[in-house]
C-alpha cells in the first residue's frame, strides 16, 4: 500500500464566538496516499476550508477547539511546536488559495518571494535559489520565465499569478499540496489550464493534492476520489466515477442535479436543493441533511448515521442509501 501522506481521524473543530460554539467540523476522516488527488466538495459553509486549514493549524488557537488527529507523513500536527509548524507550512505542505494576491506580497517580485521561501527552509545560496525559482516557473509553464520572475504580482495576469502562486507553493518540494478553490475566480479557459497544470504536477512530482471546491466539474477534472462534506461531516466518499455515476447520498444527488440545471439556465443560479444548511451552533440531533431530504424518515432524525462502506472504496452516511440504491438499480 502506498505511503499515507495525510491521515485525518475524527477531526472536530469548534469555534467559540461570544457565548456561541460553532461546530464547523463534526468528525472528519480523510486519507491521502502519495500522488493521490482527493476533491473535497460541498456547499458554502460546509467546513471545507476549516478542514484544510487544520492540516497546517492555521486557525487562532485561542478561539478554536480541536479534537481528533491530523498526521502529515506520519507526524501528528497537533504536537508540533512553533518551529515544527513553520517547517511544515511551505515546507512539506504547500498551499494555494482562490486569491493569489493573498498569498503573494505586493511589494516584492514573485522571483524574490520564491527565493525567500526556498532560503527560509533550506541552506542554499541566493543564486541556487534563483536557479530553482526559474526551474519552478518552467515547471508551471510560465512563458518567458526569466523575465516574469522579476515582475510584481500586479503586473501578471490572473492566470499567471495563479501559476506563480503554485510555483511558490512548490518551492520546497512538498509532498502534499492543499488547494482551496484555486480556480474559482478564474474564467473558464484559464480555469481548465490551471486544473490541467495541477494534474500534470501531481503525476510528474508524485504530489498528493487535497483540492477544495464547490464545482463538481473541477473535481472530476482533477481528482481520483471525491469526498462530499455536509455540515462538517463527510456524507459520501468514493472514486470519482462511482460518485458521479451512482451517487448514494441524497445530498450528492442534489449537488449533481444543481450542476446540470445550472448549465441549462445560463446566468441564473438555481437552488436545486430546497432549504438551507443547519445552524452549526445548533445542529439537529440526527442526520444534518434530514430537514432538507425528501427521503428522510423518523430514524434519520434520531441519530447521526455512520459512514458505511457500500461498494469497494465507496462509502455513504445515509440510512436510506441501501434501499434507494436497490430501487434505482
Ligand atoms: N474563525 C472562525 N470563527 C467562527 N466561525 C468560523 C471561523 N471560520 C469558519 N467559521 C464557520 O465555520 C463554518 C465552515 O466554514 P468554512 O470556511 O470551512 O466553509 P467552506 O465549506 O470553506 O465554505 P466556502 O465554500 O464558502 O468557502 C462556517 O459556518 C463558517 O462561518
Ligand atoms: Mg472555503
Amino acid at each position: 500500500m502506498a505511503e499515507r501522506v495525510l491521515e485525518i481521524r475524527g477531526l472536530e473543530v469548534t469555534f467559540r464566538r461570544g457565548e456561541e460554539r460553532i461546530r464547523a467540523v463534526a468528525g472528519v476522516d480523510l486519507t491521502l496516499a502519495a500522488g493521490e488527488a482527493l476533491a473535497l466538495i460541498g456547499e458554502s459553509g460546509s467546513g471545507k476550508s476549516v478542514t484544510l486549514r487544520q492540516v497546517l493549524r492555521l486557525d487562532p488557537e485561542r478561539t478554536t477547539e480541536v479534537a481528533g488527529s491530523v498526521r502529515v507523513g506520519g507526524e501528528e500536527v497537533g504536537r508540533l511546536d512553533r518551529r515544527g509548524l513553520r517547517r511544515l507550512r511551505g515546507g512539506r505542505v504547500g498551499m494555494v488559495f482562490q486569491e493569489p494576491l493573498l498569498a503573494l506580497d505586493p511589494v516584492y517580485t514573485v522571483g524574490q518571494q520564491i527565493v525567500e521561501a526556498i532560503r527560509a527552509h533550506e541552506p542554499v545560496s541566493r543564486a541556487e535559489a534563483r536557479a530553482r525559482a526559474l526551474e519552478l516557473f518552467r515547471l508551471v509553464h510560465v512563458p518567458s520565465p526569466d523575465r516574469r520572475l522579476d515582475a510584481y504580482p500586479h503586473e501578471l495576469s490572473g492566470g499567471l499569478r495563479q501559476r506563480a502562486m503554485i510555483a511558490l507553493a512548490l518551492a520546497c518540494r512538498p509532498q502534499l499540496l492543499l488547494a482551496d478553490e484555486p480556480t474559482t475566480a478564474l474564467d473558464a479557459t484559464v480555469q481548465i489550464q490551471v486544473l490541467l497544470l495541477l494534474r500534470e504536477l501531481q503525476e510528474r512530482l508524485g504530489l498528493a493534492i487535497l483540492f477544495v471546491t464547490h464545482d463538481i466539474g473541477a473535481a472530476v477534472e482533477i481528482a481520483d476520489r471525491i469526498a462530499v462534506i455536509y455540515a462538517g461531516r463527510i456524507v459520501e466518499e468514493g472514486p470519482v466515477r462511482a460518485v458521479i455515476r451512482s451517487p448514494l447520498h441524497p445530498y450528492t444527488r442534489g449537488l449533481l442535479a444543481s450542476r446540470t440545471e445550472g448549465a441549462l439556465v445560463k446566468g441564473r443560479r438555481i437552488a436545486a436543493i430546497p432549504g438551507s444548511p443547519p445552524d452549526l451552533a445548533r445542529p439537529p440531533p440526527g442526520c444534518a441533511f434530514a430537514p432538507r431530504c425528501s427521503l428522510a424518515v423518523e430514524a434519520c432524525r434520531r441519530s447521526v448515521p455512520r459512514l458505511e462502506p457500500f461498494a469497494p472504496g465507496h462509502a455513504v452516511r445515509c440510512l436510506r442509501a441501501p434501499e434507494w440504491a436497490a430501487s434505482a438499480a
